[in-house]
């Protein structure tokens, strides 16, 4: 660019269309990286653009041009417009034909909070289950497992219950439709004494186990009952076992187990399968609440399994899973563990 004698600014061709081309190139490939409708009418102004737009600017500069060099220059100029008109138009086409944010749902904002994930874990039944196996486990009791569908000599005929028993009445029980060939009557069982049987049918004594699983019982639900519970049973065969046994370890275990702050007590009761019995329950509130029997093994129970019961003695124990659940938890409703509701579940 260079002063005039007549006090013009005069531009010089070659400098306009130096201009020309760098803002040309510039705005190509400006409009060839724009994603999005607004960068693209961003992009529209600045180059495009009626009253600020580059290209309007160097228009102006097409009327400082030296006359003779007009034509080539406003040449140029219409060249480079229409390119630009075109590169525009190929934005616009290659935007709306990708698919847009609308179609594939809100965009991510990512100042939004996230979704938190809870994270699961055991249920609490399955959280105390565990608990009292380990705290057996260290006590010397090794875990068995019986069936949960049993004959009525695992859970009557064996454990002293004999057919004119109160206990086995057909609506105290859930019997099992059976075919006519089957080996007899079936039935759920009704306590995990069967697996007391089951054991002490396979092994010689010593016998030091625990046994946990599901029972099931007619009962009505309630806060304390469910047709459908779990029971920890255990069984202690020895020479020389006594109930002072018996009760050292209960209180041993629920010491182990609550911590100091809950008692145990021993009620006198009656069990088929057990001389002495007694009902074990612990303090609750103001209160107690049953947890279970226990009791001496009947000798009648060690002569069915074929143990001389003058060499040995046992104790054995059943107790409530969800009750000693509920206790260590407060809570007060038994059902709640069966409902499923995760915002109960999640608590524990
Ligand atoms: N089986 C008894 C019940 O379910 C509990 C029990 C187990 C009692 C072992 C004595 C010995 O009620």
């Amino acid at each position: 660019m260079f002063r005039s004698g007549k006090g013009l600014f005069i531009v010089a061709l070659a400098d306009f269309l130096a201009d020309l081309d760098t803002m040309a190139e510039q705005a190509v490939s400006q409009l060839a990286a724009v994603t999005d409708d607004e960068a693209l009418e961003a992009c529209r102004v600045k180059y495009l653009g009626a009253k600020q737009g580059l290209l309007k600017g160097i228009q102006k500069g097409l009327a400082k041009v030296d006359k003779a060099d007009k034509p080539l220059a406003g040449k140029r100029f219409n060249e480079v417009k229409s390119t630009l008109e075109e590169a525009l138009e190929q934005a616009r086409n290659r935007i709306s034909q990708q698919p847009t944010s609308k179609i594939q749902g809100p965009r991510l904002d990512p100042s939004l909070p996230g979704n938190p994930h809870r994270i699961g874990h055991p249920h609490p039944l399955t959280q105390t289950i565990e608990d009292l196996k380990e705290i057996m486990g260290r006590l010397g009791f090794t875990v068995v497992d019986g069936p949960e569908i049993e004959d009525e000599w695992h859970n009557f005929e064996a454990l002293n219950i004999p057919a004119s028993h109160p206990a086995r009445d057909p609506l105290e029980n859930f019997y099992l439709a059976t075919a006519k060939h089957a080996v007899g009557p079936m039935l759920l069982r009704t306590q995990t004494s069967t697996v007391q049987i089951r054991v002490m049918e396979e092994r010689k004594p010593p016998v030091r186990i625990i046994s946990l699983g599901r029972v099931y019982r007619p009962d009505t639900p309630d806060a304390t009952h469910y047709p459908m519970f779990q029971q920890i049973e255990g069984l202690l065969v020895d020479r020389h076992v006594t109930m002072a046994d018996l009760k050292s370890m209960l209180r041993l275990f629920a010491g182990s187990y609550f911590g100091g702050d809950v008692h145990i007590r021993f009620r006198p009761s009656f069990f088929p399968f057990t001389e002495p019995s007694v009902e074990v329950d612990m303090t609750w509130g103001d209160g107690w609440m049953e947890m279970g029997g226990a009791g001496m093994v009947d000798p009648h129970v060690l002569s069915s399994v074929g143990y001389d019961p003058d060499e040995y003695s046992g104790f054995a124990f059943g107790l409530g899973v969800e009750r000693i659940c509920a206790r260590r938890h407060n809570v007060t409703d038994i059902r709640e563990f069966y409902r499923n509701d995760v915002r109960f579940l999640h608590q524990f």
